[in-house]
């Protein structure tokens, strides 16, 4: 028998009704009345990881809520790639981690690394102190690489950021559930998209160790300007 609340979630507007339902039910099991204040919370326009709290992120389950960048599954490439780029890694660091999600993921598949999780937005460290105590991180705030311990200085073997890189034009193509319930900060990447990666590159070769890496993730169209803006450094690009 169809569960009900697939119903209840497509008539408030829901497309992916089915693995929306699957979602809240993974979460809530059979709690209607939780359930209801979701399915209230999706007609209102309400990300349904906001509404439920938790999002799920290349293999494991991390807190979020409103006003914190929801975690996305195009940037579990960003997992993969890392850990077969550098497996050995011992100090890691996740500029611009929002919820934490891909420092929990990186200290999850790398349990000898010591993960560094970096945002200037503390409403992000809120809940990513949260996924810090679960999964085994550290958490700092302030602007890219200066919010981390200056002893780390040289010692970085492995920087994973998922920067904002919205170009300013395109900021109104983002879904309208995201793009109202997240901030800019967590998108707006300039007019071209790549000043946050422009910002990180300033610093880099202070913090990255002799055989470091940057691994990050672009759009397809912006691969060309970002090879460019990152030449000679030690960066991966992520195409996404
Ligand atoms: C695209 S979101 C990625 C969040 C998280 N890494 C994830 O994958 O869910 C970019 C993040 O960069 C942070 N950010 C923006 N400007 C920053 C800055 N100047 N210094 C540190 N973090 C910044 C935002 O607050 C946001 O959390």
């Amino acid at each position: 028998m169809p569960d009900p609340l697939v119903a209840r979630l497509r008539a408030v507007g829901c497309v992916f009704a089915e693995e929306e339902a699957a979602e809240i039910r993974r979460v809530l099991g059979d709690d209607d009345s939780a359930a209801d204040a979701v399915v209230a919370a999706r007609g209102s326009g309400i990300p349904l990881e906001h509404a439920l709290g938790t999002a799920l992120f290349a293999g494991i389950e991390v807190e979020v809520g409103p006003g914190v960048f929801v975690p996305r599954a195009r940037a579990e490439t960003l997992i993969e790639q890392a850990v077969a780029l550098r497996p050995e890694a011992r100090v890691i660091v996740d500029l611009g981690t929002g919820c934490g999600a891909i420092a929990a993921a990186l200290a999850s598949r790398l349990p000898e690394a010591v993960v560094y999780a970096a945002d200037l937005d503390p409403l992000a460290l809120t809940f990513a102190t949260r996924n810090a105590n679960r999964y085994g991180f550290t958490v700092h705030e302030g602007d890219w690489w200066d919010a981390l311990p200056p002893a780390l200085r040289g010692t970085v073997d492995l920087a994973v950021a998922y920067l904002p890189h919205v170009p300013t034009a395109r900021l109104d193509e983002i879904p309208g559930d995201y793009r109202t319930h997240e901030p800019d900060l967590s998108v707006a990447g300039g007019v071209d998209g790549l000043d946050p990666l422009r910002a990180v590159l300033v610093d880099l070769d202070d913090w990255l160790a002799v055989n470091g890496i940057l691994v990050t993730l672009v759009a397809d169209e912006q691969l060309d300007a970002a090879r460019a803006v990152s030449y000679v450094r030690r960066v991966h690009l992520v195409e996404g």
